[in-house]
């Protein structure tokens, strides 16, 4: 185990070694999917957090703003209540019974008509009171009169103000008690604890809440006699909240909840109200929560918002009831179940995610498929380098698209043809050049020995024909004939040598030399040959040229060849100029020898310096002048040039770099 744990270890090591030696090589397809990976993983988390908190806050703002318009359907049903028995209790008191109760007294038939009102508008509570507040008649059991209402808010106030006063209010339980036991009974609550709730130290309630309208009764004089005071209980009467819930909710079931439900609450504790406790009983005594208390009882205002209510959380509008004194005496709610909008944000939320995870793997199909598309061409192009580089000039790649991989393909194919088409130049050049060397190195061979051969007959012929002139036994035109021999063997000397100096034998002999000396040395060898009589020299040679050094021998027979084959290819007529000049931008001294010549055919360009190139008759022309003259140049590290028009003339041009060779070993300084 621990064997292998080790060589895990040195394995693991080495590749931090050669990672941190060399960096991390991943290949393109890795990188770019890595690279889109991070794009979209990023892209995909800020707007998955952004859209599921802008969809939560939307649906609880939605139903917010929902809870809110349901608080005021709300208001408008339990207001419509107190119309109902507004317009019940007014029209009640002008009817002539009343007036009748006040002019003969309550009579049975009264009492029933009164009593069948009652029942019919669905009132708990009708009374008729004189103008001091005492109680004519009573419809409820027991029919007790006599006592004195005047300390009831609204009774006080519609006789003081003979007008109709309409709202909520809290009456005590012996005002309920003189009305009827069911009142009582159905007012008293013994308190229910549920968790969130406001706690109080009293356990139970005997007071109610009204809906309660008193309406002036005034005789046919139109002075206030008494007043009718009509009321419905709210406790534990459910026809306000069974009537928001199928209205405004439509009884809509969530999970076997109702999503909205109502209250009416007095003070703080649940007197009418669908909302059901876990023994599915309506939680009628249970309390509201201490905040929400807090804020529309004690402060008056209305809450919007998340509320616990008796056992599930709900999203809420609470708003206070208030009495004539404007004290606020209970809360009228509604709520939805936050469930319903809780599993909606989630799966919306799950939505999202879902989506942002398709978003994710589409991704990563894709930027494996674009990797693959720009990874194959590259894969491609690499190898076919490879090859290249390995010297398989006729490899290509294939053009798979009109992008720039495409045109990098194009600009690999062209390059790979004009590389082949290069080596191919190359090769033919270099064959060439190979045979043209071998070509002249055997004839420079040839031309050597023959050279060697010939000399030792010639130095004998020269030597034996010295003698003879010397000796002075032969007669004049012998002795003339014995000169031309010496001069004719000076000649075949002369050429020895040149053949000599061509095939690279004899090593220059350098000094510093004035080359217009030269240049004036040439000419007097050559001005009195017959081919120079009709030829018009001209000299035009700059006095200041600086010498060079040379080998003079060399450099004059150079000159003597240009001059010569000047005069020829102007067949002894024409215009010979001679000029020499410093050129300082190439640190050369410039010798132009021009004629008005023949002129040289462009197609022989390549060829006159070529050894034995002539287009002069057999026995005029030998062909190894400028072949000569050439080598003894390359000798002298100098350069020849020529310029021709056919039929005008031609020039040849030399140069001589300035001090660019030291006397003697001919090596470059
Ligand atoms: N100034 C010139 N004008 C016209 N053609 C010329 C001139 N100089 C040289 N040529 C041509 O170049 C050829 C080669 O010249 P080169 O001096 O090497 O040989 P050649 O003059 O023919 O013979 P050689 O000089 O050996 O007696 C000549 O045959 C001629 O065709
Ligand atoms: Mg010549």
């Amino acid at each position: 185990m621990a064997t292998i744990n080790t060589g895990l270890y040195q394995r693991f090591r080495e590749r931090v070694n050669q990672i941190a030696k060399k960096g991390i090589a991943l290949p393109i397809t890795y990188k770019l999917i890595a690279s889109f990976l991070i794009i979209s993983i990023f892209t995909n988390i800020f707007f998955t957090i952004a859209g599921i908190t802008f969809i939560g806050n939307r649906i609880i703002t939605e139903a917010q703003e929902r809870v809110r318009n349901d608080l005021n359907s709300a208001r408008e049903i339990y207001l419509g209540e107190l119309r109902h028995i507004t317009d019940v209790v007014q029209l009640t008191a002008r009817r002539p019974i009343i007036q009748d109760i006040f002019a003969f007294g309550v009579t049975e038939n009264i009492q029933s008509d009164l009593d069948y009102e009652k029942k019919y508008e669905d009132l708990d509570i009708l009374t008729v009171v004189d103008k001091s507040g005492t109680v004519v008649l009573r419809t409820n059991y027991p029919y007790n009169t006599g006592d004195n209402l005047y300390q009831q808010e609204i009774i006080k106030s519609a006789l003081d103000k003979e007008e109709t006063i309409a709202s909520s209010t809290i009456v005590p339980v012996d005002f309920l008690a003189k009305e009827s036991p069911r009142l009582v009974e159905s007012a008293h609550f013994v308190f229910i604890d549920t968790p969130m709730a406001r706690s109080r130290p009293d356990t139970e309630e005997g007071s109610g809440m009204l809906l309660a309208v008193a309406a002036p009764v005034f005789n046919d004089d139109n002075l206030l006699i008494g007043s009718l005071f009509g009321a419905v209980l709210l406790n534990r009467s459910y026809t306000i909240v069974d009537t928001i819930k199928q209205t405004v909710f439509q009884g809509m079931m969530y999970k076997g909840k109702d999503i909205g439900t109502a209250t009416i609450f007095q003070d703080d504790v649940r007197i009418s109200t669908n909302v059901l406790t876990e023994q599915a009983t309506r939680a009628i005594g249970t309390r509201v929560a201490e905040d929400v208390y807090n804020q529309v009882v004690v402060n008056g205002l209305p809450w919007i918002g998340r509320a616990y209510v008796v056992n599930n959380w709900y999203i809420t509008a609470y708003e206070p009831i208030k009495n004539i004194s404007d004290t606020v005496i209970g809360i009228l709610y509604v709520g939805i179940l936050e469930q319903r909008y809780v599993d909606l944000r989630q799966s919306a939320v799950l939505t999202f995610l879902l989506i942002s995870l398709g978003g994710v793997l589409a991704s990563i199909a894709i930027s494996y498929m674009i990797s693959r598309n720009i990874l194959i061409p590259v894969q491609k192009l690499a190898s076919a380098s490879k090859e290249l580089a390995k010297g398989n000039l006729e490899i290509r790649v294939e053009k798979t698209s009109d992008d720039e991989l495409g045109e990098l393909a194009d600009g690999f194919n062209t390059m790979a043809f004009a590389l082949k088409e290069r080596d191919e130049r190359l090769k033919d050049f270099t064959r060439k050049k190979f045979m043209e060397s071998e070509r002249l190195a055997l004839v420079g061979q040839l031309a050597a020995n023959v050279a060697h051969e010939l000399n030792n007959p010639l130095q004998g012929i020269v030597t034996y024909s010295h003698l003879l002139l010397e000796k002075d036994t032969c007669d004049e035109p012998t002795n003339q004939n014995i000169r031309k021999i010496v001069t004719q063997a000076n000649r075949c000397r002369d050429i020895i040598r040149g053949l000599l100096d061509f095939s690279r034998q004899r090593k220059p002999d350098k000094t510093l030399c004035d080359i217009n000396s030269i240049l004036n040395e040439g000419i007097s060898f050559v001005e009195n040959q017959a081919l120079f009589q009709n030829i018009n020299i001209m000299m035009n040679l700059d006095e200041s040229l600086p010498k060079v050094i040379v080998d003079p021998a060399q450099i004059v027979r150079v000159f003597i060849n240009l001059i010569v084959n000047a005069a020829e290819a102007m067949e002894g007529n024409g215009q010979l100029t001679i000029s020499s000049m410093v050129d300082m931008d190439t640190k050369c001294v410039e010798i132009e020898v021009s004629d008005t010549g023949s002129g040289i055919p462009e197609e022989n360009y390549d060829k006159i310096f070529d050894p034995f190139f002539t287009t002069k008759e057999t026995g005029h022309g030998v062909g190894l002048g400028l072949a000569i003259s050439y080598g003894i140049i390359k000798e002298h590290k100098g350069s020849i040039s020529v310029e021709s028009k056919v039929g005008q003339g031609t020039t040849f041009t030399v140069r001589f770099p300035l001090a660019a060779v030291k006397i003697g070993n001919g090596n470059e300084s």
